[in-house]
This record gives structure tokens, C-alpha cells and sequence, in this order.
């Protein structure tokens, strides 16, 4: 079966090198995602396991079409029935880089008639839509006048673990945090600080990593379990090896943050997913903490500014990289931030930097060399 596994910018060599492991083949790397071929266990295992994977797309149908009437003659030439049952739900999900069709959602509009209208044609019945929870989620992708319609194998993205608390303001992508841990190259013996941990995104990733845990493992819904050739049988079998690869090795994880809420919500989090045990959260600032270890990696998401004035976040930035030499010599630190001109004012130099997104934001996520004194 062939597959269009998508990530994040920046993430597809990492999420290469997951996909291999798994025993994905034929790899291929595109913009934000791979291409790969794997049977059906590969894809339920790859749903479970992958950390950097947003969605899991299986295409079915690819053509070329020039305007809307084309589109909707390729469209119906398809038989849609074999993948979509008229009493079930389904939705079109669409990615549109064209200099032909400029509304991405009119794209979806007419592709959803045609699909309609076959079954109106054939059964005088026809499909519903389901924009919020379909049964079945079909993935439009347009570049220029080449369409290729995919199933979608995952259903909700795979960032969507299912253990987030709702109401932090700026809460990071779990791949976005999976991705950026990976970069690092973390040795999981070693301590790993997130000194403005907000919700508690890197370090329930980081734990996840740590423990071998399959971050989608307590996750019930994927697109795939209703199509009609699911197999209960298999995906049971796959979930329990995931299962049973889960080690509780000991390890030194330390969130802080200066904002209660933020304190609560990381907690419950890590208590959702079976984890508060293993990562200590404190309240506090972090320019006022000193850690125990002489050794160990910083891994942390400050804030960009956008609610303060410029010379507050370059004074913040400035007091971090004090704060970082002052009490983290020995450490690695890696920061991401949208704030280019406030990275400058850490005072230090990076010796690794990658570009990459948080959300909209592009951001640099650069590798500080933390030591005492200077080299
Ligand atoms: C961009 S958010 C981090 C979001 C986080 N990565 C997540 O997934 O939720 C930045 C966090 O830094 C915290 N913060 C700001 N100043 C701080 C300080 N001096 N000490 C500790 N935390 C601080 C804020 O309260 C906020 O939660």
C-alpha cells in the first residue's frame, strides 16, 4: 500500500528515520511529509507509534483537471462506493496550491457534489456529511492542475493524543514538541529541564519518549477503524506489541512555570496519561532555579513577546541567557522562538540552528552550549 505520511517543516528527515524503524518502505522525502509503501499492520502500528507524524494518507484516486467541470467529471468517473458505504458520514479535508482554482473551498465543494451526486445516480441515496466526526475522511490535495484524492488513515491528526487540558494560551503542537526533543539528540539518562513548561507539552513527549510509550497508544479513534476492510483481530494484535515495548526506566524531568494555571494544567495533563509521578512540576521563576545535576539538556518554548512591549522581551531574553550561563553550566539548552530579534539578546552563541513552525510562526530553534566562564 502506497502512503503520504505528513509532518511539520523542518521534521520530514527525523520522521524518516521513525518511519524506517517501524519497517516503512520505499521512503521517499516530499515537503512536510514522506512517501512510503507498508502493509495494513504498518499503518495501524505507524497511527500508534510515529511521534512526528500529523497525518497518515492513503491515495486512491489521482487526476488532472483544469477547471471545476473537469474536476467534477474526474471526480464522478471514480466508484467512491468502494471506499464509502451510503449510510456512512464523510467530509473532504483540502490542501489547494493553485494558480487554477484559487478557492480552496469551492475545490472541496465540487468535489463533494460529484461524489454525492454518483450515489444520488445510483442508490437515489446518498452519503451525509459529517464535518466534525465523519466516518470516513477523504483528503483532497491540489498542486497546479494534478489532484490527488487519499483516504485519510488517521482521521483527527496525530497530534491530537488525547491528553491535553483545554485553556493555556499558547500550547505547543505535541508534534511540534516531539519534533524539537528528537533535534536535540536528548540522551534520555540525562536531565531534561523545560524551564517555562506552560502546559507540559515537551515534557509529557520527552516522558512518552523516555518510557518507549506510543504516544497515540490510549488514543481510541483513527480513520481507518471504519473502513470495511479494518481488521479487529490485527489491530488488537498491534496495539498489545505496543504495549508491551513500554518501559518504566527512571528518569529526571522538571517542568517550571511562573503562572498557576499553567502549574495546573501540566499536572493534569501528566495525570491523564498516567505519568504525574514521573515529572516533577514547580511553580515558580525560573531565573531562581539551580538544578542538582552538572550535566543535562534544557528544552524550552519562551514566550515571543507579542503581549509585551519590545524592550520587556528583550530585557526577558537577556535576563534567560544570564540565567542560563549563572546556573545551567554544563547543560545543553535549545530554545525556539518566533522572536528573532530577542534570540539575539541571550548573549550567547547558538552552535546548531533549524528553522521550523509553530503554527503560523516561523521560528528559529537554536542549540546553546551552556558552560562557565568563557572557552
Ligand atoms: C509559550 S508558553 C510555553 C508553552 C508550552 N510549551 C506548552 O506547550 O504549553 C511560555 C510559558 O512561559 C511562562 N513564563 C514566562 N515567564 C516565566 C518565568 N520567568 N519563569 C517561569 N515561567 C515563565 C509562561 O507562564 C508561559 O506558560
Amino acid at each position: 500500500m502506497k502512503l503520504t505520511i505528513k509532518t511539520l517543516y523542518g521534521f520530514e528527515g527525523i520522521l524518516a528515520e521513525e518511519i524506517k524503524e517501524l519497517g516503512g518502505e520505499k521512503i521517499e522525502k516530499i515537503t512536510r511529509g514522506i512517501k512510503c509503501e507498508g502493509n495494513p499492520e504498518f499503518l495501524y502500528r505507524a497511527n500508534l507509534a510515529l511521534r512526528t507524524a500529523l497525518k497518515i494518507l492513503v491515495p486512491i484516486h489521482s487526476f488532472k483537471a483544469k477547471n471545476e467541470k473537469e474536476l467534477y467529471e474526474k471526480m464522478m468517473e471514480f466508484d467512491w462506493s468502494i471506499f464509502l458505504d451510503v449510510d456512512q458520514t464523510f467530509a473532504i479535508d483540502n490542501v489547494v496550491f493553485s494558480e487554477l482554482f484559487k478557492h480552496s473551498k469551492f475545490v472541496a465543494l465540487k468535489a463533494k457534489d460529484a461524489i454525492v451526486d454518483q450515489y444520488r445516480n445510483k442508490y437515489r441515496r446518498r452519503p451525509s456529511i459529517n464535518t466534525d466526526n465523519p466516518d470516513v475522511l477523504f483528503n483532497l490535495h491540489c498542486a497546479n492542475d494534478q489532484f490527488t484524492i487519499s483516504m485519510d488513515s488517521s482521521g483527527a491528526p496525530l497530534n491530537q493524543r488525547g491528553y491535553r487540558e483545554d485553556g493555556h494560551r499558547a500550547p505547543m503542537n505535541e508534534v511540534l514538541a516531539a519534533g524539537m526533543i528528537k533535534l536535540s539528540n536528548w540522551d534520555k539518562g540525562k536531565p531534561l529541564v523545560d524551564p517555562m513548561c506552560g502546559s507540559g507539552t515537551i515534557l509529557i513527549e520527552a516522558a512518552m519518549i523516555a518510557m518507549n510509550m506510543a504516544p497515540n497508544i490510549n488514543r481510541r479513534d483513527f480513520g481507518f477503524r471504519s473502513w470495511p476492510e479494518f481488521s479487529p483481530v490485527l489491530w488488537s494484535r498491534v496495539k498489545n506489541e505496543e504495549q508491551s515495548k513500554m518501559r518504566k526506566p527512571s528518569m529526571d524531568l522538571t517542568g517550571l512555570d511562573i503562572d498557576p494555571n499553567a502549574v495546573g494544567m501540566a499536572r493534569k495533563s501528566l495525570g491523564k496519561i498516567g505519568l504525574r509521578r514521573e515529572v516533577r512540576i514547580r511553580e515558580m521563576d525560573f531565573r531562581d532555579f539551580k538544578p542538582l545535576s552538572e550535566d543535562g539538556i534544557i528544552i524550552t518554548n519562551p514566550p515571543y513577546g507579542e503581549r509585551i512591549g519590545e524592550d520587556d522581551i528583550n530585557a526577558f531574553y537577556t535576563s534567560m541567557g544570564d540565567a542560563f550561563k549563572q546556573n545551567f553550566a554544563g547543560y545543553d539548552a535549545w530554545v525556539i522562538s518566533s522572536n528573532k530579534a530577542a534570540m539575539k539578546k541571550i548573549g550567547l552563541n547558538y552552535s546548531d540552528r533549524h528553522a521550523l513552525f509553530n503554527g503560523p510562526l516561523e521560528c528559529d530553534y537554536c542549540h546553546y552550549e551552556l558552560y562557565d566562564g568563557s572557552r
